[in-house]
């Protein structure tokens, strides 16, 4: 640029703003009112003003509505938050005025306490873990608020706006309970319990696999279920607090109730359960065994599955099982084909040994601690029987495919199906150990 159109811009600078500004204050009053409208309009009687005036008002109508509508909700992203418990909620009781003010005071007390050691949405704590950073709870938020929240809910407690319907109901992680562990009964669940429920589904429930999302969103996601698990558990325990201490008591926080829920989640990383004895190659009379044991008293697996472990017992078909969230629940139909807590020997093991946590399943660890092998001929009986029936379909699924009879399967009693032990099922049982 030279000196001379320099100086130019600058000498006319302002006086080109000025004739802006002017024109700016005609348009306005001009638009703002339909008689100044009208005046400016007769004063400037051509077709660019009016054309002007016109445009601007639509503006000015347009931006009216984007803002209401902004305001509404329809634009504007309100952040998400952490919802407080029933049990916070029934703190204040609306029957009781008098009172309402010191409950308002004991909520918000309980409520600031849970943010300083549980985090909230904005900034999310890992209580177990201080190495797990930010960064890492704040992608695991993203990969959840984009996958789960729907069903498992903003807070994880199991009440997200799609899980009215589904039955079994989203896990309400607030209690610390998974049911598909490999811990020991009443254990919380080992890190690679969640990321095998998260890489395979529960499959026969509306859980679905999000094996296709990348290892380090599976990962934080993890983190972040933990982290929503244990603010629950934390508030629970305040809740406690309150009921018991009438107030709450920073000091007691740090040493009686946050170690209630670390120790458990820590206790757990380290306590997987290792078959006693290690898994034979299945024969016919592991099935044979296992079904003796199965229609035991002293097991009684019978009572609640039924003998033919359809699970058709009066309870069941009364519908009056509740599981510790408060759903109903019934004993699994063993002979379904479809098992919650997966296919493979050493899933059934673990949900027989260490029982299903939340659920009437009992742990048979005890019972069975002197007959190791009782468990893997237990195993056998009911891979035996839920594979019975996932063969006939497959066979008659072949058949009406090619309209060719392979082998249809015979009326009366079904023949004997024994599970052979896969290379497949080989290495799926080193997994909970290198996740
Ligand atoms: C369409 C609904 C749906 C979505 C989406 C969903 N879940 Fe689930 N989830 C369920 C249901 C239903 C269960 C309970 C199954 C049962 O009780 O057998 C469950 C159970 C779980 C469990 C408990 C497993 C156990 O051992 O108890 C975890 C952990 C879990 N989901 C994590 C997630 C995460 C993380 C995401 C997102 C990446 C997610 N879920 C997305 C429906 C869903
Ligand atoms: C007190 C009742 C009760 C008894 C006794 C019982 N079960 Fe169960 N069982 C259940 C319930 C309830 C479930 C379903 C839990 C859930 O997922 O909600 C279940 C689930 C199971 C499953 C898991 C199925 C899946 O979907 O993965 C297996 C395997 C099983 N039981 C085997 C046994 C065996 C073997 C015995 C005896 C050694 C036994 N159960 C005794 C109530 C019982």
């Amino acid at each position: 640029m030279d000196l001379k159109t320099a100086q130019f811009t600058k000498h006319s600078k302002p006086i080109r703003q000025r004739e802006i500004l002017v024109k700016r204050q005609e348009l306005w009053h001009s638009v703002c009112h339909p008689l100044c409208r009208r005046r400016y309009l007769n004063q400037n009687p051509h077709p660019e003003a009016l054309e002007a005036v016109t445009r601007l008002q639509s503006l000015i109508l347009l931006g009216a509505v984007l803002s209401v509508a902004g305001l509404s909700g329809c634009t504007r992203e309100t952040p998400l938050e952490f919802a407080s418990s029933e049990q916070v909620l029934a703190l204040a009781d609306p029957n009781d005025p008098e009172n309402a003010e010191a409950s308002k005071k004991l909520q918000d007390d309980l409520r600031a306490a849970l943010a300083e050691y549980a985090g909230t949405h904005a900034e999310p704590k890992l209580i177990s873990d201080s190495y797990v950073t930010q960064e890492t709870l704040k992608l695991g938020q993203k990969v959840y608020d984009t996958n789960c929240l729907q069903c498992h809910g903003v807070s994880g407690d199991g009440n997200g706006p799609a899980a009215k319907y589904m039955y079994p109901r989203p896990r309400d992680y607030r209690k610390g309970l998974f049911k598909f562990t490999s811990t020991p009964y009443g254990y919380r669940p080992h890190r690679s319990d969640l990321m095998r429920t998260l890489r395979k589904g529960i499959q026969g429930t509306s859980m679905p696999s999000f094996k296709l999302l990348p290892e380090e969103e599976l990962e934080a996601v993890v983190d972040y279920v933990m982290a929503l698990g244990q603010r629950g558990e934390l508030e629970a325990q305040l809740v406690e607090m309150v009921e018991f201490e009438e107030a709450v008591d920073p000091e007691l926080i740090p040493e009686d109730y946050l170690p209630n829920v670390v120790n458990k989640w820590v206790d757990a990383q380290g306590s997987q359960v290792s078959p006693l004895s290690p898994q034979p190659v299945f024969t016919l009379e592991h099935v044979k065994r296992g079904e003796e044991a199965f229609l035991s008293k002293e097991l009684g697996c019978f009572k609640c599955h039924g003998p033919d472990g359809r699970g058709q017992t009066p309870d069941n078909l009364a519908g009056n099982l509740k599981d510790n969230w408060g759903n109903a629940t019934r004993a699994a139909d063993l002979t379904s084909g479809i098992l919650h807590g997966g296919q493979e020997p050493i899933d059934l093991y673990r949900r027989i040994y260490s029982g299903i946590n939340g659920t009437p399943m009992p742990g048979f660890a005890n019972a069975l601690q002197s007959e190791p092998d009782k468990l893997w001929d237990l195993v056998a009986y009911v891979m035996h029987i839920t594979n019975a029936r996932r063969r006939i379909n497959q066979l008659n699924e072949y058949k009406t495919k090619d309209e060719e009879v392979i082998a249809a399967p015979l009326p009366g009693p079904l023949k004997p199906y024994i599970p052979e032990v896969t290379p497949e099922s080989a290495t799926e049982s080193e997994e909970p150990d290198d996740a």
